[in-house]
């Protein structure tokens, strides 16, 4: 959809000065500019939202369930969970979350969630990867890989693979991955990606595990694009969350009195989940309702033809690292 002129101008100063753009400042004054619409309701949707236990997917999916949605959550806490049911229940005389326990950190428990939701659902309309932290501390899984690729990549990537089927069979299927500004300090390499102990920094490993999330976007995009499923990333903005708190507390502090609410950072998963005007393009990077450039940094960004072979090698490497961790080759 076109914006009027000014509405464009305000909305790129925003984006250009960052701070405005990632704090609550951009929703609150984006939400005013023409073309603001309200999310339409998702009557008859079935979504998936991992780490829909706290913060942003907590808030996306209190919000899907209140647009009619039916919301099956994956976390670690069950009581948190439950908490959330009972409050969306309260709020809406209705039971819209299917809560499903398990570590996404583990392969296994990954691949039995996947199994859990294929026994029981026929079709799913939205899937959301949104689980992940930041840690500042090295940390590897069950299957002796670095936590924060496991978490936000491969986890993800198996649990897509897996759902594949699901997605397929519902009308038009989205799968919205929660990434990161921080992405923009990181050039993606392969390589790199997966850091050792030795040169583990928390901070670095987030960001190019949020720079791989893009990557992997765009290269799903080119996959399945062609089967009517489209694939989109998306940065929350910076939102007041236990995650932030844990992960970044100086900044969270600092940042306090500017920092989104979790509806705020929610806003654009639900939009793109319930289809909202002009989000039918897959393979692009959202933040307030508005594909963004994911390059900033001029060194972070590769050619096209480049682009295009990081994405399949990317792609390779997660089943592989998958086969290797499990010790099952993905089909
Ligand atoms: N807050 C921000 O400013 C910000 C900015 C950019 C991007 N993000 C991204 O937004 C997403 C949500 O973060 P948040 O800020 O809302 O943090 P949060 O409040 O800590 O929520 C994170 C969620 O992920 C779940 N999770 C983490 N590791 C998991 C695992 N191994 N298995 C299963 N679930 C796991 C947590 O489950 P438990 O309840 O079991 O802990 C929790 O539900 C993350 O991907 C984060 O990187 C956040």
């Amino acid at each position: 959809m076109t914006r009027p002129l000014p509405a464009q101008i305000i909305d790129s100063a925003l984006e250009g000065s960052i701070v405005g753009s990632f704090s609550r400042i951009g929703p609150l004054v984006r939400s005013r500019l023409p073309g603001w619409e309200e999310i339409p309701r998702m009557d008859g949707l079935t979504a998936v939202i991992t780490g829909g236990t706290s913060g942003i997917g907590a808030a996306a999916a209190r919000k899907m369930a209140l647009l009619g949605a039916k919301v099956i959550i994956i976390g670690r806490d069950r009581k948190r969970a439950e908490a959330l049911r009972k409050k969306v229940r309260g709020a809406i005389d209705r039971d819209a979350i299917e809560i499903l326990i398990g570590d996404l950190s583990d392969l296994e428990e990954t691949r039995r969630l996947a199994h859990e939701i294929t026994s029981r659902h026929a079709s799913i309309d939205v899937l959301v990867h949104n689980a992940g932290a930041l840690l500042t501390e090295r940390k590897a899984t069950q299957q002796g890989i670095e936590m924060t690729v496991a978490v936000h990549l491969l986890a993800p990537f198996l649990l897509t693979e897996l759902l594949l089927p699901l997605l397929r069979n519902a009308t038009h299927p989205r799968v919205i991955t929660v990434s990161s500004g921080g992405m923009y300090t990181q050039r993606f390499k392969l390589a790199e990606l997966e850091m050792t102990p030795e040169a583990y920094n928390g901070t670095v490993a987030y960001a190019r595990a949020k720079r791989a999330q893009i990557v992997l976007t765009e290269e799903w995009q080119r996959r399945h694009g062609g089967e009517r499923i489209t694939f989109h990333a998306m940065h929350p903005g910076w939102v007041a969350t236990p995650g932030l708190d844990a992960g970044l507390p100086l900044f969270g502090r600092m940042m306090k009195p500017v920092l989104r609410t979790p509806a705020e950072g929610a806003d654009t998963i639900v939009w793109l989940a319930a289809g909202g005007a002009g989000s039918a393009h897959g393979g692009r990077f959202w933040c307030d309702r508005k594909p963004r450039s994911p390059y900033y940094i001029p060194r972070t960004k590769p050619s096209t033809a480049r682009a295009l072979l990081e994405g399949t090698a990317l792609y390779k490497w997660c089943r592989q690292r998958i086969s290797e961790g499990t010790g099952r080759q993905l089909q």
